[in-house]
């Protein structure tokens, strides 16, 4: 069975809450349960991690991803200046997609910019939830 891990970066525990206007009114939870059911309908198995801590992500990164079909990562703040989350995502060999729940590209100036995307193959931003279940249907494909 394909293992997929999908993470999520700092402050994307506050889903539901953190502007709604911008990242909706649905939790963390509620995307978790969105996550687990497109993998089950994909045959897949999903492990799931949110930090606020990007030494965690990297240390949750390195034990979980070897051997996984495929990262989904939302790093949040994280992919405007993490060269430490770049390097990793570029030495676990394992095929990235990055998502974001905004599209980072029609927000302020800083956003536009994603350090991290290009450890990725391909970058989903605008699309809310859907973008995460697109990367998972992108990674079961390969
Ligand atoms: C985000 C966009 C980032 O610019 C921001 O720092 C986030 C969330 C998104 O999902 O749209 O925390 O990654």
């Amino acid at each position: 069975m394909k293992r997929f891990v999908v993470v999520n970066g700092p402050n994307l525990d506050l889903l539901g809450q953190r502007e709604p206007e911008i990242y909706g009114t649905r939790s963390l939870a509620d995307l978790a349960r969105a996550v687990r059911k497109k993998a089950k309908q994909l045959g897949a198995e999903v492990v799931l991690f949110q930090s606020n801590d990007e030494g965690a992500i990297i240390d949750f990164l390195h034990e979980t991803a070897p051997g996984s079909a495929g990262i989904v990562i939302n790093p949040a703040a994280l992919a405007h200046y993490s060269l430490a989350l770049y390097d990793c995502l570029v030495a676990l060999d394992v095929p990235v997609v990055e998502v974001h729940l905004s599209n980072i590209h029609a927000r302020e100036e800083f956003r536009a910019k994603s350090v991290t995307a290009r450890a990725a193959r391909g970058v989903i931003a605008g699309l809310g939830f859907r973008g995460y279940e697109l990367a998972l249907e992108y990674l079961a494909g390969l």
